[in-house]
């Protein structure tokens, strides 16, 4: 396993493309939960340079904070509440370009301008958990996004299914 992640590339699409081979090594041969979602979390936000990157898993009726990377977040969120919620009740991928204007968005962190929400579903496709990633920045997530992360999301189900 590569200690430190080179990521390559100019462009978004050239930086996801240089950066899901080597998440899908990094969990490679490793059957932990949280040991794999930790290493994705900060293949994320350091491969990507994202302001915040993690995982509420759900439990029960709320989400509960996991692995994540960036400034401390809010520990649990009620199911339909918030940019999380309702990614969980919708169970689509939520893309938030201007947070203020999302009705309900929870601001863990007021320097958090936009942000994207990703499902993860069992067999039975109920949902695990979502992945958030928050920028500083004003509509920084696109379909770009939205599909390499939906393909972060197939390798967080891996090890969720395991
Ligand atoms: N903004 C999210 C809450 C999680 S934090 O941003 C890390 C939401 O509205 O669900």
């Amino acid at each position: 396993m590569a200690e430190t992640l080179a990521v390559t590339g100019t462009t978004k699409k050239e930086k996801y493309e240089s950066l899901l081979p080597q998440i899908k090594a990094l969990v490679e041969g490793e059957n932990d939960l949280i040991a794999n979602l930790s290493n994705i979390m900060s293949a994320l936000k350091f491969g990507m340079n994202f302001f915040w990157v993690g995982i509420y898993f759900v439990k029960n009726e709320e989400l509960v904070l996991g692995p994540f990377q960036g400034p401390v977040a809010c520990t649990r969120i009620r199911y339909g509440k918030g940019v999380c919620g309702k990614s969980w009740e919708l169970k689509q991928t939520i893309i938030v370009e201007n947070v203020e204007k999302f009705p309900g968005h929870i601001a863990c962190s007021s320097l958090s301008r936009s942000e994207i929400v990703l499902p993860a579903f069992d067999k039975t496709e109920n949902v695990t958990l979502v992945l958030d990633v928050d920028s500083e920045d004003l509509a920084a997530f696109d379909e770009t996004d939205k599909n390499y992360l939906e393909q972060v999301i197939k390798i967080i189900q891996g090890c969720v299914n395991l």
